[in-house]
């Protein structure tokens, strides 16, 4: 069945994966993220492939944007049926390096977006009895290390949220956690830190493709309504 699945930080790397992916299979897609000249085109290619989708400008950051992001899905189409939060930034730095500015935009978007975006959907699936959130967290939910101290903070604090979700929600709302690996994306060019993006030319030489993570939200997606898949972690096989 065709589904309306919104996807923020749609315009570059596991977000617009995930829309040509989604697109492809028939759903209507949502996209959301500040650079709209970039959703702009992602959307031709999607209708140029035969696929349907809708852009609107969105910084995930700012509660109001985020909610009028997901109500003007649900004034078009009369429902959203699925939440991707995808959006998120990596400036990673040693605690000591002091970069206070990227710590609190990590938290900003990597921790108050995906609230912002549970605050926007909640109450339409609570509404609806239906309704799936699906959140990309990061191996870095998992295991912390050096320089990535509060990028990890905040996809261990995505995790707990979003599996904190998994426990309150009613049973008609699924609940998924995609943990990627080292994965293709524009990512690290957020890293400001000279030591920090010397280290992450080693830690990224071994990368899978976004469409990767894209497989897997479709997988997850796909199922029938009481499967719910919580977790999946998806890395290069070469990574450690
Ligand atoms: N690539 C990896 O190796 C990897 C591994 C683990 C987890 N992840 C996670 O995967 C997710 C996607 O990242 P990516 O790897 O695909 O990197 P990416 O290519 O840099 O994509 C990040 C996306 O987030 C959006 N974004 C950033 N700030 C935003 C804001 N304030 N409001 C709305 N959108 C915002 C960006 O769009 P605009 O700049 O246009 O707003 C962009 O579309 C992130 O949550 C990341 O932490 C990635």
């Amino acid at each position: 069945m065709s589904k309306v699945i919104a996807v923020t930080g749609a315009s570059s790397g596991i977000g617009e994966a995930t829309a040509l992916r989604l697109a492809a299979e028939g759903h209507h897609v949502v996209l959301g993220a500040r650079r709209e000249d970039r959703l702009a085109s992602l959307a031709e290619k999607i209708r140029a492939a035969g696929g349907s989708a809708d852009v609107r400008r969105l910084d995930v950051t700012d509660r109001h944007d985020m909610t009028a992001f997901v109500d003007a899905a649900v004034d078009a189409h009369g429902r959203i049926d699925v939440l991707v939060s995808n959006a998120g930034v990596m400036p990673l730095s040693r605690l000591d390096a002091l970069l206070v500015e990227e710590w609190d935009r990590m938290i900003d978007v990597n921790v108050r977006g995906l609230l912002h975006g549970i605050a926007a959907a909640l109450p339409h699936f609570q509404r609806r009895r239906g309704g799936h959130f699906v959140t990309i967290a990061s191996i870095g939910a998992h295991e912390v290390s050096p320089t990535a101290a509060v990028y990890c903070a905040t996809k261990y604090a995505a995790w707990a949220i979003t599996e904190g979700l998994r426990q309150e929600a009613d049973p008609s709302i699924r609940v998924t956690t995609i943990s990627p690996g080292v994965t293709e994306s524009e990512l690290a060019g957020s890293i400001t830190d000279p030591g920090a993006r010397a280290l992450m030319g080693d830690y990224r030489a071994n990368t899978i493709p976004a469409g990767a993570i894209a497989d897997a939200v479709a997988y997850a997606i796909a199922q029938p309504a009481d499967v719910d898949v919580n977790e999946m972690i998806i890395r290069p096989t070469r990574q450690r």
